[in-house]
């Protein structure tokens, strides 16, 4: 069975003082659970304060994007190498709400998603579809089609080691979570892509859910067979939310 990983994602929220707070109640509440992985990706000027205060504990640390190219003349861009500095394990690539307001498209997405994996950082690539699309009955297609721009360029089995999050736009910061049978065919659809050309690849490969993942729903949901975790907004913001997740992520 895939070990769980639960992932917070600040997005633009917190201060040094919030962070030290939440990180440290973090530290206590998690260091227990010694059963699934856990990580918070933070704006990137936090990076160096979550480096000093979760090194020796089970809580990873990681970014919330990178720049498609090593180095050079590209204002306001943070480089895989830059991650490396602060010792990142993860970065998320390609969220939604970076996609909507900074028009990311899937091929720069998929060159962020190579200069992770080839810098040994692990990307967690977000896909999913908007309301109009799951009742028009196009969110297959649709997410097929984000992840197969990655595959055509670079092959499927750069996805052995990676993760993939599952977040419907219709439930990120909403409330409105999938339920666990939409995000479980999503997720077999998902793995099932994958694994018709690299099986090891695909039964490696993590694939969360994300979108009000939350305390009270977080068990019908990662006791999912293809569900191996959540990407979890909102709920990482509180350390007593965070602790319920991943104390759920830990009991499977
Ligand atoms: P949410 O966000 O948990 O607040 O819905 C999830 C995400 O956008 O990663």
């Amino acid at each position: 069975m895939r070990r769980k990983l639960v992932v917070g994602n600040w997005k633009m929220h917190g201060s040094l003082a919030q962070n030290k707070t939440l990180l440290t109640d973090c530290i206590t509440k998690l260091a227990p659970l010694n059963n699934a992985d856990y990580a918070v990706c933070v704006p990137f000027p936090y990076l160096q304060q979550a480096q000093s205060l979760l090194q020796n504990t089970n809580i990873a640390w990681g970014a919330q994007n990178i720049g498609k190219f090593a180095t050079g003349a590209y204002t306001g861009e943070v480089s895989v190498g830059m991650l490396k500095d602060f010792d990142c394990q993860y970065t998320i690539i390609g969220h939604s709400e970076r996609n909507t307001a900074y028009c990311e498209s899937d091929e720069n997405i998929a060159a962020k998603f190579m200069m992770a994996k080839n810098a040994s950082i692990t990307p967690i690539l977000c896909v999913g579809e908007t309301l109009i699309e799951r009742e028009a009955g196009v969110m297959y297609h649709v997410v097929a089609k984000q992840i197969d721009t990655i595959i055509a360029l670079h092959g499927a089995t750069v996805f052995a080691n990676a993760v993939i999050s599952y977040e419907p736009i219709w439930a990120i910061g909403t409330g409105l979570a999938a339920n666990p049978e939409q995000a479980q065919t999503m997720h077999e659809f998902i793995r099932n892509k994958i694994s018709a050309l690299d099986f090891a690849a695909a039964n490696g490969l993590k694939i969360l859910y994300g979108g009000s993942l939350n305390p009270q729903n977080a068990l019908q949901l990662l006791v999912m067979p293809d569900i191996d975790g959540g990407l979890i907004g909102r709920c990482s913001l509180n350390a007593n939310d965070f602790e319920g997740i991943c104390s759920v992520a830990q009991s499977i």
